[in-house]
C-alpha cells in the first residue's frame, strides 16, 4: 500500500460510510486531477512503467484499466492516466437518470477485502453524459488513453426492450468513448442478469451493431459476464454474441456468491444483498477467463476483471487468457499505488519466465 494512502486517507476512511468515502474520493480527483499541474504531481508519485500490448486495434501503454462503476458519471477522467491506469471505463450509463437503490448500498470488508454494492446503476442518464462529454473536449481536457464506456439497461425498460434502449445510449455517446462494455450482468437491476441467454443477447448485441454501422468508424463493442454463469450458459452466450458481431468480452462483474466470512463483521456484511467484489471473486472470475480462453480466444481478446489486487492475481488472469486487465476493489483497499506495483511485477514477471512481450505470455498456462 502507497505511504501517504496508508498514513492519511485510508485511516480517515475506515469510519465513513463506503460511498461517501468513495464520493469523496472521485470528487477530490474531479477537481482537483483536472489540471496539468496536478497530474504531473500525481504522474510523478505513482509512475508506471510501460510494457505496451496491442488490442481492438489500439496501443495500450500497459494491460491495466479501471473497471466499471468507479467514475460512474465519467467526472474525473483525466485524473486517472495521472494515478497510473493506462485506459478507464466511465459509467454504468443508462439511457434515463436514475438514483440507484436507497442508502446504504455499499459496504466494505477490510478483512476478506471483498466489497458489496447493490447500487442500481445511479447515474445521471445518457444525454447528461454526453453532455458533459462535449465540454470536457471542449476545455481539452479529455484522457490521452483508451476510453471505454459502460452500457446498462435502464430500470424502467424491460427486457423485450432492452435492444432499443441499450442501442440508444450506445448512440448518445458514440463519439465519447474508444470502446464500448454492454453489461448485462450487474445483479442490481432486476431482470437484468436474464439478458445473458442467446436470443436476447443476440439482439441488443445487433442493434448496438446496427447503430455503429450508421456511424463513421468501427468501436469495439465487448460484452460483459457475470461470474455466476454456468459454463454451458456463457459459452453458448458468448457464441450468440459473436455471431451477432461482438469484439470481446469482460470476465468478469460481481457475484451474487458468497464466500465463508473470516469473521463476524465479514459475516455481517456479507449478508447484504448486492454483487461482491475483490479478493474472493479471483478465483471464479479466473475461471471464467480461462474457459472464454479456451473456446474463443482465437477470435476475440477477453479483458480480465475480479479480485485482481498484485502482480500473481494479474499475471494468473493474463497467463490464463486475459489480454487487457481492470480493477476496482482493490483501489478502495490499496489506493493507487496497487497501479505502479502491478504493473511492475507483471514485468519482473515477464523477464522471469523469458517472454519478449506481453501477448506472449497471454494463455500461456491454458
Ligand atoms: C461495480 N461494477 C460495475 N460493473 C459494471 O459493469 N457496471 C457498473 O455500473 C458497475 N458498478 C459497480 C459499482 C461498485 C460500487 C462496484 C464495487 C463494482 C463491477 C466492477 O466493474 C468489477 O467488475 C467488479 O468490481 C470486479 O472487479 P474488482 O472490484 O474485484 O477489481
Amino acid at each position: 500500500m502507497g505511504l501517504p494512502y496508508r498514513l492519511f486517507v485510508r485511516p480517515g476512511m475506515k469510519f465513513i460510510d463506503s460511498e461517501k468515502a468513495h464520493d469523496l474520493s472521485v470528487n477530490v480527483l474531479a477537481k482537483f486531477g483536472q489540471n496539468r499541474g496536478s497530474q504531473k504531481i500525481l504522474s510523478s508519485i505513482y509512475r508506471t512503467p510501460s510494457i505496451p500490448i496491442n488490442v481492438f486495434g489500439k496501443l495500450f501503454r500497459h494491460p491495466l484499466g479501471l473497471a466499471a462503476g468507479f467514475d460512474k458519471s465519467a467526472t474525473a477522467l483525466s485524473a486517472w492516466p495521472a494515478l497510473g491506469f493506462s485506459w478507464v471505463e466511465y459509467g454504468g450509463i443508462t439511457r434515463y437518470p436514475q438514483d440507484g437503490n436507497p442508502k446504504p448500498r455499499m459496504f466494505r470488508s477490510d478483512n476478506d477485502l471483498a466489497l458489496i454494492n447493490r447500487m442500481g446503476f445511479n447515474n445521471p442518464g445518457a444525454l447528461a453524459v454526453r453532455d458533459q462529454c462535449i465540454s470536457r473536449r471542449v476545455s481539452g481536457k479529455w484522457p490521452q488513453v483508451p476510453v471505454a464506456a459502460n452500457i446498462g439497461r435502464s430500470k424502467s425498460v424491460d427486457n423485450n426492450r432492452a435492444p432499443n434502449d441499450y442501442a440508444e445510449t450506445f448512440s448518445l455517446l458514440y463519439e465519447h468513448a474508444d470502446l464500448f462494455v454492454l453489461n448485462v450482468s450487474s445483479p442490481n437491476t432486476p431482470g437484468l442478469r436474464e439478458l445473458q441467454e442467446d436470443d436476447h443477447i443476440r439482439d441488443v448485441v445487433s442493434a448496438c451493431i446496427r447503430v455503429r454501422e450508421s456511424n463513421s468508424g468501427v468501436k469495439p463493442i465487448v460484452l460483459k459476464f457475470s461470474p455466476d454463469l454456468d459454463d454451458d450458459v456463457l459459452l453458448s452466450c458468448a457464441g450468440a454474441a459473436l455471431s451477432a458481431g461482438i469484439d470481446g468480452f469482460i470476465a468478469t462483474n460481481t457475484t451474487i456468491s458468497r464466500p465463508v466470512p473470516s469473521n463476524t463483521r465479514s459475516r455481517n456484511i456479507f449478508a447484504e444483498s448486492g454483487g461482491l467484489s475483490g479478493r474472493p471473486l479471483h478465483s471464479q472470475s479466473i475461471q471464467k477467463i480461462g474457459l472464454l480462453y479456451d473456446s474463443v480466444g482465437d477470435k476475440v481478446p477477453i479483458i480480465g476483471c475480479g479480485g485482481i489486487e498484485d502482480a500473481e492475481s494479474a499475471w494468473s488472469a493474463i497467463t490464463n487468457g486475459a489480454s487487457l486487465l481492470q480493477l476496482y476493489s482493490a483501489m478502495v483497499f490499496q489506493g493507487p499505488s496497487v497501479v505502479p506495483r502491478t504493473i511492475k511485477g507483471i514485468k519482473k514477471k515477464l523477464n522471469e519466465n523469458g517472454f519478449k512481450d506481453l501477448e506472449e505470455a497471454v494463455g500461456f498456462s491454458r
